[in-house]
């Protein structure tokens, strides 16, 4: 069989390990939780492709305000699978973030090492605000306040996770729910 039809069934997928109930539940709260904060204010939401893509479509709808959005692409030097803490902009942002009210969108939390680069970076921009929603915290990483993780959907165990944006190899980012990936040994 093609592997174009049956990519579901690859026995490397494993269960979900947030399902898209939970996750259509979670950022509605989030949604209404950004709309209450930022209220009368016009938010920029910068997406960091490409595993926010999906995330970002439904966060921004589950937003009642007049938010804009814009997206960059960064790629760490160094080894294919650790992030090395040294990061690239291979797309920068179309929009300038003087006195905006900045809020990153992020699929998942790893070293936060992306993550720090990303701020210190865009807050070199001179937003009049910078914040951080992710939807996907590792356990047993960073703590979330040293990250300064405004929103979190949801911290998940160590396990290498796939679907809803995120991929390996470039594949599986339209799964609907965020499921386990373990490569046969
Ligand atoms: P960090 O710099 O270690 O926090 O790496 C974060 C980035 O690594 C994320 O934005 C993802 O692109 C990627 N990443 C980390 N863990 C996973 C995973 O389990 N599946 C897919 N991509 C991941
Ligand atoms: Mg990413």
């Amino acid at each position: 069989m093609a592997d174009e039809a049956s990519f579901r069934a690859d026995p490397s997928i494993g269960e979900p390990v947030v399902t898209e109930a939970e996750i259509r539940e979670r950022i509605a709260a989030l949604g209404r939780e950004i709309t209450a904060d930022y209220a009368g204010r016009a938010p920029l939401l910068v997406g960091v492709l490409k595993g926010a893509f999906v995330f970002m479509a439904d966060l921004a709808r589950a937003i009642d305000l007049a938010v804009e959005v814009d997206f960059m692409a960064v790629s760490s030097y160094g080894a294919a699978t650790k992030t090395s803490g040294v990061v690239r902009i291979v797309k920068d942002l179309d929009l300038d973030l003087t006195d905006r009210d900045v809020l990153i969108v992020e699929d998942i939390i790893d070293s936060g090492l992306t993550l720090q680069y990303l701020r210190r970076n865009l807050m070199a921009r001179g937003p009049a605000s910078l914040e951080v929603c992710a939807l996907l915290v590792r356990q047993g990483q960073q703590k979330e306040a040293d990250l300064g993780l405004r929103y979190v959907g949801f911290t998940i165990p160590p396990d290498f996770v796939i679907g809803y944006g995120l991929d390996v190899g470039e594949r599986y980012r339209n799964l609907p729910d965020v499921r386990s990936f373990t490569p046969p040994a």
